[in-house]
């Protein structure tokens, strides 16, 4: 539309990068998704109008996210990925960027010229350094296989989409007396549209021996900072029993042995007892078995009942 504006800037853009690119850059953040502010910090101590000035700002590769052009927004040279995801904060002299990718990651630079007679004189140049973050999602244990003393413990540690890459995932097994740490290798995957990173460990050990029960944490250590995210506790609480010595074992069968026999015999006497008047009348069997059940011990009228039975059935 105006070919001599834009090869003012392209001209302008050419020379202040030299100018710019060994000034000291001020770093900011954003997190995925949400909006950039990214930085101009001029101090307009000529009181000079927008009307006046035109301004911009421009990515590492001189793409231009935004321009203000003697008051007006102006989008002939705007970046066809930057269109319709900026707003400019007077006040602050902030450009917002927002939809933030991680491919936004990187350096910026914002220019302030005056439009006076004689052509555009820079008043002001900053750039900044935008890095992108995204929040791992909380660690989450997921069984592959049941736990149990024999078979051991077997579980996989998730964590989805967060930036940058972590550091390490390790589980933490706890027992009544000790911490055992357990690491193995971190599986990566990225996402190819978002780039963000999803993590996971896998474990597969034997039960500590001598435990009772285990509490199983997944941390996930991060890049920045070093801080760590924690999964919530998962608790192993097989139910097989701690494996015994071998004399111990023998007699435990035996008293095992004996118990179930007892247990037999007592069954077998009472299925005696039960069936006996059931023999005539199969139609009030169940219902009749059931108050029997309950109330062989207690109800004195028991007999009567079973000959009223009978009678109803002659
Ligand atoms: C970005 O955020 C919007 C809502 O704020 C949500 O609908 C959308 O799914 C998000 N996009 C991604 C890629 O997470
Ligand atoms: C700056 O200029 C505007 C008019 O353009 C005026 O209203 C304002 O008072 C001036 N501010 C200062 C601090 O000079
Ligand atoms: C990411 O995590 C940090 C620290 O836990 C928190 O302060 C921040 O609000 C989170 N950001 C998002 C976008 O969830
Ligand atoms: C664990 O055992 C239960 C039965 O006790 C079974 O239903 C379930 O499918 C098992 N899970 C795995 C992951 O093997
Ligand atoms: C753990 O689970 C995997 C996948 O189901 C299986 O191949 C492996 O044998 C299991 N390991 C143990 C110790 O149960
Ligand atoms: C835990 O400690 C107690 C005494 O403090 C000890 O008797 C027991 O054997 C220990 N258990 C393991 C698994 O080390
Ligand atoms: C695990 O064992 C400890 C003591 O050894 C006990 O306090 C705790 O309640 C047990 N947890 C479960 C889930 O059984």
């Amino acid at each position: 539309m105006d070919p001599r504006g834009t090869m003012v800037l392209r001209l302008l853009v050419c020379v202040t990068v030299v100018l710019v690119s060994d000034a000291a850059s001020q770093k900011s953040e954003a997190y995925f998704n949400r909006t950039a502010f990214l930085p101009c910090q001029f101090v307009n101590s000529q009181n000079k109008s927008l009307a006046e000035l035109v301004l911009f700002w421009q990515d590492q590769e001189t793409l231009v996210l935004y321009e203000l052009y003697l008051g007006k927004e102006k989008l002939d040279n705007v970046n066809a990925k930057y269109l319709g995801r900026t707003s400019f904060d007077q006040k602050s002299w902030t450009l917002q960027l927002h939809n933030v990718r991680i491919q936004d990651k990187g350096l910026y630079q914002c220019y302030i010229h005056h439009k006076g007679p004689t052509g555009l004189i820079l008043l002001h140049k900053m750039s900044s350094e935008l890095s992108v973050l995204a929040n791992f999602s909380e660690p989450e244990i997921v069984p592959v296989s049941n736990i149990s003393r024999n078979s051991g413990i077997n579980l996989t540690c998730l964590s989805r989409q967060g930036y940058p890459k972590p550091k390490k995932m390790y589980f933490a097994l706890k027992s009544q007396n000790s911490t055992i740490h357990y690491s193995s290798n971190m599986q990566i995957s990225e996402d190819n549209v978002t780039k963000l990173y999803s993590v996971s460990v896998h474990l597969s050990v034997p039960f500590p021996s001598g435990a009772g029960n285990v509490t199983i944490f997944c941390v996930l250590e991060l890049e920045p900072k070093k801080t760590q995210l924690l999964s919530l506790p998962f608790f192993a609480d097989p139910k097989d029993p701690i494996p015994v010595k071998k004399d111990q074992r023998f007699w435990i069968a035996i008293a095992f042995s004996i118990v179930i026999a007892v247990i037999a015999v007592i069954a077998i006497h009472k299925r005696r007892k039960k069936q006996r008047p059931d023999i005539s009348h199969k139609g009030e069997t169940t219902k009749a078995e059931k108050e029997e059940s309950e109330q062989v011990e207690e109800s004195p009228g028991y007999a009567t009942l079973l000959k009223e039975n009978k009678h109803s059935c002659t």
